[in-house]
């Protein structure tokens, strides 16, 4: 399979249809917000003004975008490089009747394009790994307005000495992971104050993630099931989902919440 086939196929595993499309849920994203708005005066202000600009990078099909347009007045721009994710973020928003509150915005987050001291709230759950955590930390400081607040969920050891099979597993999918420790001080470096953080329950795996994951990837295998290629790839997938099933107590997703100084 050529690289140009597999992100194609990868696009067909991760289809717009799913729920969403990494962890996370209703509840967590509530959650932060909450802990953020008893943290930031600045929010609090703007909390229920049309003048709020928030900032969601990597949105996907905008699970946690379509929770803050309906929490906040104010507008949320909603950046993901993959327009049909995009597009079925906006049907969902129609839906859910909060599209006017959201601006669809095609951009690859490596070169957002936006302006500097703009935003009151940057959000990103799952997608900052993709310029790196504090790569991206530093990208969105600039972004937020002094004061400003900022949301990132990354995935993260919770504790030391996992079983040699996760840890081999987790250092070629993700080799720059690390504890709540070195993330917390990385975001100090970053010139942000912590305001609070909390781990994903594994309810927030599973609920609206890898169950419509798994179901979705039987429907492929049947689908696929002449093509050994993408039967492997499907693999893959799968044995990501298990070392979790297995090893859930060693790592997870992460909630930091933290103030730009
Ligand atoms: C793991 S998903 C998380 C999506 C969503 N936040 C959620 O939790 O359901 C990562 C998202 O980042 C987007 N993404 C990946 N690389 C990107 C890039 N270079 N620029 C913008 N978005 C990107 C993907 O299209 C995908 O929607």
């Amino acid at each position: 399979m050529g690289q140009q086939e597999a992100i194609q196929f990868l696009y067909e595993i991760f289809d717009a249809s799913l729920p969403r499309l990494g962890p996370g849920n209703k509840a967590s994203t509530i959650k932060a917000i909450q802990i953020l708005l008893r943290a930031g005066r600045t929010l609090e202000k703007q909390a229920n003004t049309p003048d709020l600009k928030i900032l969601d990078v990597g949105c996907g099909n905008g699970a946690q975008t379509i929770e803050l347009a309906k929490h906040f007045e104010g507008t949320v721009v909603a950046l993901d490089n993959h327009r049909p994710f995009l597009m079925e973020l906006m049907r969902r928003a129609r839906a859910e009747g909060v599209a006017d509150k959201i601006r669809p915005y095609e951009k690859d987050m490596h070169n957002p394009q936006l302006d500097c001291n703009s935003f009151h709230l940057i959000w990103s759950e799952g997608s900052l790994y993709v310029i790196g955590f504090t790569e991206g930390l530093s990208v969105c400081r600039d972004l937020l307005v002094p004061g400003g607040l900022m949301a990132v969920s990354e995935l993260c050891w919770l504790k030391k000495a996992a079983p040699a099979e996760c840890r081999r597993f987790l250092a070629d999918e993700y080799p720059a992971m690390t504890d709540v420790p070195t993330n917390l001080s990385h975001i100090r470096k970053c010139g942000y104050d912590n305001v609070g953080y909390f781990v994903l329950p594994e309810a927030a795996w599973w609920g609206d993630y890898y169950t419509p994951l798994e179901k979705r990837l039987t429907l492929l295998e049947y689908r696929h099931r002449k093509d050994p290629q993408r039967l492997e790839f499907i693999k893959t997938v799968k044995r990501e989902i298990n070392i979790y099933r297995r090893f859930s107590d060693f790592y997870g997703y992460v909630f930091y919440l933290m103030q730009r100084g």
